[in-house]
């Protein structure tokens, strides 16, 4: 790193001046000139040294997200001024919401604040009029977050609920474009889409399957629990009618910080999930739907100084850093003989995790191994009669982490 990036990494870094700073690197006349490529371990080591997450290999953001220094310094210091009542700090939701509208590629308006995709998704699924008969189509490895939603209004109205088996590991784009296809039918509404999904980390073809979707009437409702953050994102080009996400993952938000796409075409159309002040009120937008009674503002003071964190580093390169990461993963893995790859081989529709299976050896074991030995956390993929081990690799892990994670998965197969 040259020696003008670690100064100015220092000055973006210490915490008290670390928010104004990061701010005002919104103004493109001030913002900072691109920090070194994806592959620049002093700026990572500095980027890692924000973090809280150091005992040991942290290999689960796919589940949480280890949140900042300045994101936890952020919330802490509005959670304490708001106690103190008289010296309470400003949040301005009206700010976050452009921010974050810019980060994903959405017009403000369109964004509500949810606490997360379980939120979401049920928020989309019991707010549209669907009818008995009317089916809605997912893969068998859906998160229950996006699938007992469904489950809930199937039950409840006499819906279908329809799953087919994805490919695994999935090929390419095409593989997964015509699974989704061939299942459609003349009774389906609802496309039900997790944009990568958790069990393979695959990457699903949002952009053609809506397309596809809408010249046919069929509504698309996408389970994006995992990119923003770690995909560069642009999710009204996407072309889906929703999109449910959690923030508190891979952007590194506080937990509990959520958003719910909801396309123009829908924004005055969707029943909200919780009615209160303005529910009815059209003119209000994504914010009716953000009308639910009292909540911890400070949350969202967080959720803002995460993406004022990831803009300082820049999606492209967290994404190629993350993404990196688990290509490296995933070479180091394939040579170990006795695993199985069930994520994809091909780069394109890998993303930042990597599941695999390891013969002889159940998930669960993996798991406590891995666990003794580094300890490493990982996510043990259990539903559906699955069994796979899944990493997550984000800018706070290193080549160092990856290439020891393979030499204990190798040592633990041949055990
Ligand atoms: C694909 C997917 N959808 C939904 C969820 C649920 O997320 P949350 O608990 O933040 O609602 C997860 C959580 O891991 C997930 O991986």
């Amino acid at each position: 790193m040259r020696r003008r990036d670690l100064v100015r990494m220092a000055a973006l870094f210490p915490a008290a001046a670390w928010l104004p700073r990061v701010a005002a690197s919104r103004d493109p006349a001030r913002s900072m000139p691109l920090p070194p490529p994806s592959d620049d371990e002093a700026y990572w080591a500095e980027v890692r040294r924000q973090f809280l997450v150091m005992d040991g290999i942290f290999m689960n953001t796919g589940t949480y997200g280890a949140c900042p220094k300045p994101v936890l310094d952020a919330l802490d210091a509005h959670e304490h001024a708001f106690e103190t009542v008289f010296h309470q700090l400003p949040f301005d939701a009206h700010a976050l919401r452009g921010q974050l509208a810019a980060l994903v590629g959405a017009p403000p308006e369109t964004l509500a604040f949810t606490r997360n995709t379980t939120e979401g998704m049920n928020a989309v699924a019991r707010g549209l009029d669907l009818q008995a008969g009317d089916e809605i189509l997912l893969t068998t490895q859906e998160h229950v977050g996006g699938r007992c939603c469904w489950e809930l209004v199937a039950a409840r109205h006499g819906l279908v609920l329809t799953q087919f088996a994805p490919p695994v590991p999935a090929a390419d784009e095409d593989a997964l474009f015509d699974a989704w296809t061939s299942h459609v039918g003349p009774k389906t509404k609802v496309l039900s889409i997790q944009h990568v999904f958790f069990s393979t980390g695959a990457i699903q073809p949002v952009r053609r399957l809506a397309a596809w979707a809408r010249e046919r009437g069929v509504i698309t409702v996408v389970d994006g629990a995992h990119p923003p953050g770690m995909l560069a994102l642009d999710i009204q080009d996407l072309g889906c009618d929703f999109y449910a996400s959690s923030p508190h993952k891979w952007l590194l938000a506080p937990k509990g910080c959520g958003f719910l796409y909801i396309s123009p075409g829908w924004i005055d159309r969707l029943w909200p999930l919780i009615a209160s002040g303005g529910w009815d009120d059209l003119s209000l937008k994504a914010d009716r739907f953000d009308h639910v009674g009292t909540r911890n503002d400070s949350l969202l003071v967080g959720f803002q100084a995460a993406v004022a964190f990831h803009d300082a580093i820049g999606t492209e390169r967290i994404e190629g850093r993350s993404r990196g990461l688990a290509t490296r993963l995933d070479a180091g893995l394939r040579t170990v003989p006795q695993v199985r790859m069930v994520s994809p081989s091909n780069p394109d529709i890998r993303s930042a995790m990597v599941s695999f299976e390891v013969e002889g050896k159940t998930g669960t074991e993996m798991q406590q191994r891995l666990w003794a030995m580094g300890p490493v956390r990982t996510r043990h993929v259990g539903e559906d009669n699955l069994d796979y081990t899944r990493l997550s690799t984000h800018i706070y892990n290193t080549p160092d982490e990856v290439d020891r994670v393979v030499g204990m998965v190798g040592e633990i197969a041949k055990s």
